[in-house]
C-alpha cells in the first residue's frame, strides 16, 4: 500500500522544522557542538511548587479518570489571574475553556466556526497553526502583511471590502511569534471598532502575555471596552510557568465563541489529567513573584545575544517581548540558506523566516532558550561566520 497524506495535510508548512532538526542532527552526528535555538521550548524549570503538586496528586489513584472541561478551580483560578494580571474581569463558568494548550485552541477553532469558502484575516508572517488551522477548515486565507515601517501592525483600511463581507474572523498576536512586537490599547480599539463594523470575531494569540521587557505594560485584548462582544483571547501556562509539556492552556472571552468551541472539543478529547489541572491553579494563584525573576533571566539572555550579534556588525533589533530575536538578515542571503549554512558552518540552529509565511523570507528566528554564556557563544560563532563569508565575497 503506498499512503499518501491528504491535500489539506500537504499543504501545511511544518516541514521546515523538522529539515532544520534533520540538519542539526546531522550536524552532531559529525561531533558539532550545535547551539540549539530553533526550537521555542523553554529550558527553564516550572516553579518548584507546581512540580511538587503535580506529583503529589499524581501520587493518588482516583485522579486518573477524564476531566472533560477541566475542574472548575481551573476556571476560578484563570479568573483570579486576568483579574490580578490584566484588569479583566471574566465569569469564570462561561467565559473560561480549558485547553490541552492554547495550540489545541488554536488548531481546532476554525474547524468549529469557519465553513468551506469563509475568509479569515491571517498575520504574515505569523504563526503557522493559524494558517494550518484555515486550510483545515476549508476556509479562504485572506493574509495581513505585518511590516516594520506600520510597525508589525496590519494596515486594516487597506482590506478591500469585498473581502470584509465574507471574512468571519481575524487572528492577531501582540506580543507574537516569529514577530516580537507590541501593541498598545489605540491599536486594540481600533481592532474592536473594525471588528463590529464588520462583524468579524477577533482572536487574539496572548501566549507571551508575561515575557514583556523593559516594563512595558502587559495589555490584554479583552481589557479593551467592547472586546468581549467581538473577541476572544487564548493564553498558555507552557511560556508563563515553563510547563509547555503539561500541555495546558485556556481561551478567554466571547461566550458563544467559547461555547462553539467547548462543543467541538467534546467530541475530540476529554481533558487535561487532574494533577497537571491542580499544578495550573497553584500556578495561576501564586504570589507571581515568579514571574518577574523569570523575566529578569529573559532580559540578561536577550541583552547577551543582541550586543554579540551588534559586535559582528548585525544590527538586529532589540526584541521588547516574548523568548525569541526575529533578526532581519544581512543582504546577499536568503533565509533558508542562512540558516542552513549557520548550523553546518557555526553550529548554531534557527528558523528561517519564510516558516512563517511569504513576508518572514529575508528573516530567521532565534530562540533564547539557553542560558547567556551559551547565546553569547553562539553570537560569537555568528560573527567568525559572517567575517568569514565577507572575506569569502
Ligand atoms: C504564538 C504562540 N501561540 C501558541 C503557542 C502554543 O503554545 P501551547 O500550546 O503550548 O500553549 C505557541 C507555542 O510556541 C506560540 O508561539
Amino acid at each position: 500500500m503506498n499512503l499518501v497524506a491528504s491535500e489539506k495535510v500537504k499543504r501545511m508548512s511544518a516541514s521546515i522544522f523538522q529539515e532544520i532538526a534533520n540538519r542539526k542532527q546531522e550536524a552532531i552526528k559529525d561531533g558539532k557542538d550545535v547551539i540549539d535555538l530553533s526550537v521555542g521550548s523553554p529550558d527553564f524549570p516550572p516553579p518548584s511548587f507546581v512540580v511538587e503538586t503535580l506529583s503529589d496528586y499524581a501520587k493518588d489513584p482516583s485522579k486518573y479518570g477524564y476531566t472533560l472541561k477541566g475542574i472548575p478551580e481551573f476556571n476560578e483560578a484563570v479568573g483570579f489571574f486576568y483579574k490580578q494580571r490584566y484588569a479583566v474581569e471574566l465569569k469564570p463558568s462561561s467565559e473560561v475553556l480549558q485547553l490541552m494548550g492554547s495550540q489545541d485552541g488554536l488548531a481546532h477553532l476554525a474547524t468549529a466556526l469557519i465553513n468551506p469558502g469563509d475568509y479569515v484575516l491571517v498575520p504574515d508572517p505569523g504563526y503557522p497553526i493559524y494558517e494550518a488551522s484555515v486550510n483545515i477548515a476549508g476556509g479562504v486565507i485572506y493574509p495581513m502583511p505585518l511590516l516594520a515601517e506600520n510597525k508589525f501592525q496590519p494596515e486594516l483600511d487597506a482590506i478591500p471590502l469585498e473581502v470584509l463581507h465574507k471574512t468571519k474572523m481575524m487572528i492577531i498576536s501582540y506580543p507574537g511569534n516569529p514577530v516580537t512586537a507590541l501593541a498598545d490599547k489605540s491599536f486594540f480599539e481600533k481592532v474592536v471598532e473594525f471588528a463590529k463594523l464588520h462583524e468579524i470575531l477577533v482572536v487574539h494569540d496572548f501566549a507571551y502575555s508575561e515575557l514583556i521587557f523593559d516594563g512595558n505594560p502587559q495589555i490584554s485584548f479583552l481589557s479593551v471596552p467592547g472586546a468581549k462582544e467581538v473577541g476572544i483571547e487564548f493564553n498558555s501556562l507552557s511560556k508563563t510557568f515553563n510547563m509547555a509539556g503539561c500541555r495546558i492552556g485556556y481561551v478567554v472571552g466571547n461566550e458563544q465563541a467559547i461555547d462553539i468551541l467547548a462543543s467541538f472539543k467534546s467530541h475530540i478529547d476529554y481533558g487535561v489529567f487532574y494533577p497537571i489541572q491542580m499544578a495550573a491553579v497553584m500556578a495561576l494563584t501564586s504570589d507571581f513573584s515568579f514571574l518577574q525573576t523569570q523575566v529578569n533571566e529573559y532580559e540578561i539572555r536577550r541583552d547577551a545575544l543582541i550586543s554579540g550579534l551588534e559586535k559582528s556588525g548585525w544590527q538586529v533589533t532589540k526584541s521588547p517581548a516574548t523568548m525569541f530575536v526575529w533578526a532581519r538578515i544581512p543582504s546577499g542571503w536568503n533565509s533558508r540558506e542562512f540558516a542552513f549554512e549557520l548550523i553546518d558552518q557555526a553550529g548554531v540552529a534557527v528558523i528561517p523566516g519564510d516558516a512563517f509565511g511569504d513576508l518572514g523570507e529575508g528573516y530567521v528566528r532565534i530562540a533564547m532558550v539557553q542560558p547567556p554564556d551559551r547565546l553569547s557563544l553562539a553570537a560569537e560563532r555568528i560573527h567568525e561566520f559572517l567575517m568569514g563569508y565577507s572575506l569569502k565575497k
